[in-house]
């Protein structure tokens, strides 16, 4: 398989845009005409060729792309990548997660060569290739999660388990919807989704986290997430409100098709083999409205999504300034047909 990487910004002038041919694989997260939070939690097994579960580590025509953002990100604000000081076994697992699987599921683009504990390790896309000893923080650059943190489209936590929870003990987090882990790091579970509104009620967060507490290794979960974003912006960071919370105000029915974007996340939840951590990789997809309005399927469930969406969440997902003209402006795709629970 040989993929095109795209030459295209995540700012200033927003050269982001998905590919005709990249559409039809987005993580569309509606399975019906209506949504709620709930336990959506699921095997993360390989599924359809050419969708973005087909591999462990999903790398589309953005990687390169959005490698260079996470670069400016880290150089404007390390504080974005961070790890306790006990994390670093986990960093070297996630570190072997990812190269192991990469190497595997693309061969023609990453290389993994193991020799005891030398490892050399070919990263085509981003021109790297590097040998350095397993285990030994000193042979490399960087942290491990910060080395294949950079190297890995999506943000990537990592949580330490004990005394019944997890901690957020460490995280490479430079495209995130509106949470930070400066303030997040050394948090637990419930600490850290305390924001979050009416899924504590319903239960949602006691019964995901016993469900991760006993997660096994090998057999990874997965679930999606979302929420919108003004221009296809991956830093939405609470740090860098200033300049992207005002985008919302420029929000118009003339440009909402292009300026609105569905922002996708694919949580996906892997026990770490050494540390007995859990890797929490947050994969974001952006895609311009105009985009998902393309697949009549999708149009009609969005809409009908968005018209019925609680009060509560438009405004836990910060949409309340645009959100009315949207489902007026989605309105016009749906023409009331049936849809078939699925995606
Ligand atoms: C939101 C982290 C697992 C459900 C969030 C937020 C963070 C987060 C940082 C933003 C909270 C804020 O407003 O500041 C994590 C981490 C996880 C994890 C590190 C890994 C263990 C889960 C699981 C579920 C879940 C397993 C449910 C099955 C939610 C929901 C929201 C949320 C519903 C609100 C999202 C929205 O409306 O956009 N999570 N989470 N999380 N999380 Fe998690």
């Amino acid at each position: 398989m040989t993929i095109q990487f795209k030459d295209e910004s995540f700012r200033g002038d927003f050269t982001y845009a998905n590919s005709p041919s990249n559409i039809p694989r987005f993580p569309f997260p509606f399975p019906e005409d209506e949504y709620m939070y709930s336990t959506n939690i699921e095997p993360h097994h390989a599924a359809r060729a050419g969708s973005p579960f087909e591999n462990a580590f999903d790398v589309d025509e953005h990687y390169v792309a959005e490698m260079k953002d996470r670069a400016l990100v880290l150089a404007d604000d390390p504080g974005r990548c961070q790890a306790l000081p006990h994390m670093e076994t986990a960093g070297w697992d996630f570190l072997e997660l990812v190269m192991v699987s990469k190497a595997r599921d693309y061969p023609d683009l990453f290389k993994l060569t193991m020799d005891g504990d030398r490892w050399h390790w070919i990263n085509k896309p981003l021109q790297i290739d590097d040998t350095f000893t397993f285990g030994d923080s000193s042979t490399l650059p960087c942290h491990p999660m910060e080395y294949i943190g950079r190297q890995v489209q999506g943000d990537h936590a990592i949580l330490d388990q004990r005394d019944g929870n997890l901690w957020m003990d460490a995280g490479i987090i430079t495209a995130q919807a509106d949470w930070s882990l400066d303030f997040d790091i050394g948090m637990n579970f419930f600490e850290w989704h305390a924001p979050v509104p009416l899924a504590h009620e319903l239960g949602v967060f006691q019964r995901a986290l016993k469900f991760l507490l006993t997660l096994p290794q090998g057999q990874p979960s997965r679930r999606l997430n979302w929420t919108l974003t003004v221009n296809p912006r991956l830093d939405t960071s609470p740090e860098n409100y200033p300049k992207w919370g005002p985008d919302r105000m420029t929000v118009t029915p003339e440009n909402i098709g292009e300026k609105v974007h569905l922002r996708v996340e694919l949580q996906t939840f892997w026990r770490l083999p050494r540390s007995n951590a859990i890797l929490f990789p947050i994969r974001t997809y952006l895609m311009a409205m105009n985009e998902v309005v393309t697949q009549p399927k999708w149009a009609r469930r969005i809409h009908r999504v968005m018209r019925d969406l609680r009060p509560e969440l438009v405004e836990y997902k910060g949409l309340s300034r645009y959100h009315p003209i949207l489902v007026e402006w989605l309105s016009q795709f749906d023409d009331g047909a049936p849809t078939s629970p699925g995606i």
